[in-house]
C-alpha cells in the first residue's frame, strides 16, 4: 500500500486545521506572556511569605531543603526564568545541563503538542512508536558522522541507567574481566553500580560494593607532559597488576562534576591504546558533554571516533541512551526496561537536536566555540579586575567554570548562593579546588546574556572577600 496516502487516523489528526490553529494560538499566547522576561528582577515582596511556605512544604515532601530557593512559575524566555516569588533569574545552570533551549522555547511547546497527540504518554521496549524509531536512528546517524562504529541505540530514562546499560554491555562482552579503570573525580551517576564508579566516597556510604574500580589521575589542567606520564604510568602499573581483568576504560572527555577540565587528544589516545591492548572496551560518558563542544559528541570534538566502543548521552538530549557497536550486542537478554522514554521527551529530543544544528552550535568556529571564547575573555577581565577572587582555567565550549577565591568548598558555595540572590544561577563542581560552573543553554545564549551574567558577577565580586565569611541567605544542602 502507498504509505504516502494520508490513510492513518493519526496523520489526519495531526493535519486537522483545528490542531494547526490551536498550535498557532498557543505560540501567540506564549509570546505575549513572555513580554518583559528579559532581565533580572528581584522577588515581589508581597510573594515572600507564600513562597517561603512553599519552600518549606517542598523541603518536607522531599526530605530536605533544595540547594537553591527555586520553584519555577512555569515560564521563561531563553536563559531567563521566572520563579514563583516573582523574581527573574538568568539560568546559566539549566537543571545541570538539561534545558539546552532555555525556558519556554516555542519549538518545545510545539514538540509538547505533538507528544500530547500521541496515543500514549510513555514509550516502552514492548510497544514503540514512529518517533522512537526516528530518534534512535537520528542519534546513531549523528554518532556515526566521523566513522564511529556505533550501530545500536538503547533508550532509557536517566544518565545513571544509560551508564548501567553501558557497563552491562561491556562486562557481558568481556566476561570474566570484571574491573573498571576510570579517572580520578569521575561522576557516572548514583545507581548502585554507578555510585561505585563515581569517585565520591560519600555517595556510597552504607552501600555494598557493586563494582571493582581503579582510578588513575587525569592530566593536569595545563596538559603538562609530566602529568601525562604520571597518569600513563599509573595505568601501566594497574594493567600489570591485573592483566586481562579490565572490562572497561571509563572516560569523561571533559571532567564534568570533576571541575570542567578538558583532557587532550594525545593523552586519551595513548591511554586508550594501552588499555585496549589489554582487551578493555572504551566507554565515553557523554551525559554532560553532548551538545556543548565543537561537535555534537565530545569524542568527535577530540577526534576519537575510531575508539568509541560504547557511548552514553543524557541531560540536554531530554532522554538518555546507550550507543554501541553490533559486535557488542549481548547474547543474553540483559538489557530491557518497561519505559524507554516519555513521548514528550522523544519529541523534545528531536527538537533539541534540530535547534542545536539550526542555530549553528557546531563547527571549529561554531556558536559553542565562539560563545566560550567570549565568555572566557570576559571572565579574564573580571579576574584582572578582582584580583584573587576568580581564576581560570575556564572550561570548554558551553561548559564554563572558574575557581572562586581560596578554592574551598565553602567559598564556592557561598559565591553560588550570592549569585543566585543577585539573579544569576550557577552551581559548584570539583573539590580541590572547588569550582563555580555554568551550563548556559547552547542554542539560545547570546553575547547579551553573557554580558548580563558578567555584570551580575562583577557586582557580586565587588562586595565579596574571596573567603567564606558570611552565611549565605539561601539555605540548602549539596
Ligand atoms: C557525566 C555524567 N554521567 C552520568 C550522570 C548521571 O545522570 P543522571 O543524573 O541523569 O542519572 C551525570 C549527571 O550529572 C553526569 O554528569
Amino acid at each position: 500500500m502507498d504509505s504516502q496516502v494520508n490513510d492513518l487516523h493519526a496523520d489526519k489528526l495531526r493535519s486537522d486545521p483545528r490542531v494547526v490553529e490551536a498550535e498557532r494560538l498557543l505560540r501567540e499566547a506564549l509570546q505575549d506572556a513572555q513580554a518583559g522576561i528579559d532581565g533580572p528582577r528581584p522577588p515581589h515582596p508581597h510573594r515572600r511569605q507564600e513562597y517561603q511556605a512553599m519552600l518549606e512544604r517542598l523541603a518536607a515532601a522531599r526530605g530536605g531543603p533544595t540547594y537553591f530557593p527555586y520553584i519555577a512559575s512555569g515560564i521563561g524566555q531563553g536563559p531567563w526564568v521566572e520563579l514563583v516569588d516573582g523574581s527573574i533569574k538568568l539560568d546559566f545552570i539549566t537543571g545541570i545541563g538539561v534545558h539546552g533551549l532555555g525556558h519556554s522555547h516555542p519549538a518545545l511547546l510545539a514538540a509538547g503538542l505533538r507528544a500530547a497527540l500521541e496515543d500514549t504518554v510513555m514509550q516502552g521496549n514492548l510497544q514503540q512508536h514512529r518517533a522512537s524509531l526516528d530518534i534512535m536512528e537520528r542519534l546513531l546517524t549523528i554518532a556515526q558522522a566521523g566513522g564511529a562504529k556505533l550501530d545500536h541505540c538503547m533508550l532509557t530514562t536517566s544518565g545513571a541507567m544509560a551508564n548501567e546499560n553501558a557497563l552491562k554491555i561491556a562486562f557481558h562482552n568481556r566476561h570474566p574481566a570484571d574491573r573498571v579503570l576510570a579517572l580520578d573525580n569521575c561522576f557516572a551517576g548514583r545507581s548502585l553500580a554507578t555510585a561505585q564508579l563515581t569517585d565520591r566516597p560519600l555517595y556510597r556510604v552504607g552501600l555494598p560494593t557493586a563494582l571493582t574500580v581503579d582510578y588513575i589521575p587525569p592530566e593536569d589542567p595545563q596538559h603538562s607532559p609530566e602529568s601525562r606520564q604520571r597518569s600513563l604510568a599509573a595505568a601501566d602499573k594497574l594493567l600489570r597488576r591485573h592483566p586481562g581483568k579490565y572490562a572497561v576504560l571509563w572516560l569523561e572527555l571533559v571532567a564534568g562534576e570533576g571541575g570542567y577540565y578538558p583532557g587532550s587528544t594525545e593523552f586519551f589516545v595513548q591511554l586508550i591504546e594501552r588499555v585496549k591492548a589489554d582487551g578493555a572496551l572504551v566507554v565515553f560518558d557523554e551525559v554532560q558533554t553532548f551538545g556543548r563542544l565543537s561537535r555534537p559528541f565530545a569524542f568527535q570534538h577530540f577526534g576519537l571516533d575510531a575508539h568509541a566502543d560504547i557511548v552514553t548521552v543524557g541531560k540536554i538530549t531530554q532522554l538518555c541512551a546507550t550507543l554501541y557497536g553490533s559486535q557488542l550486542k549481548p547474547t543474553a537478554p540483559i538489557l530491557s526496561q518497561t519505559f524507554t522514554a516519555a513521548s514528550s521527551s522523544i519529541e523534545a529530543c528531536r527538537t533539541v537536536l534540530d535547534e542545536l544544528e539550526n542555530s549553528q552550535c557546531f563547527g571549529e568556529q561554531g556558536g559553542n566555540v565562539q560563545r566560550h571564547e567570549y565568555f572566557a575573555s570576559r571572565l579574564q577581565q573580571l579576574a584582572d579586575k578582582h584580583v584573587g577572587k576568580i581564576a581560570g582555567p575556564w572550561g570548554a565550549g558551553m561548559m564554563i567554570a572558574f575557581t572562586p577565591g581560596d578554592g574551598s568548598a565553602e567559598c564556592a558555595r557561598d559565591l553560588v548562593h550570592r549569585l543566585f540572590d543577585a539573579g544569576l544561577m550557577s552551581f559548584v563542581a570539583g573539590s580541590t579546588p572547588a569550582r563555580v560552573r555554568f551550563l548556559p543553554p547552547p542554542a539560545v545564549t547570546t553575547r547579551q546574556h553573557i554580558d548580563a551574567a558578567i555584570e551580575i558577577l562583577d557586582h557580586v565580586l565587588a562586595d565579596w572577600t574571596g573567603k567564606s565569611t558570611q552565611t549565605p541567605t539561601a539555605g540548602g544542602k549539596d
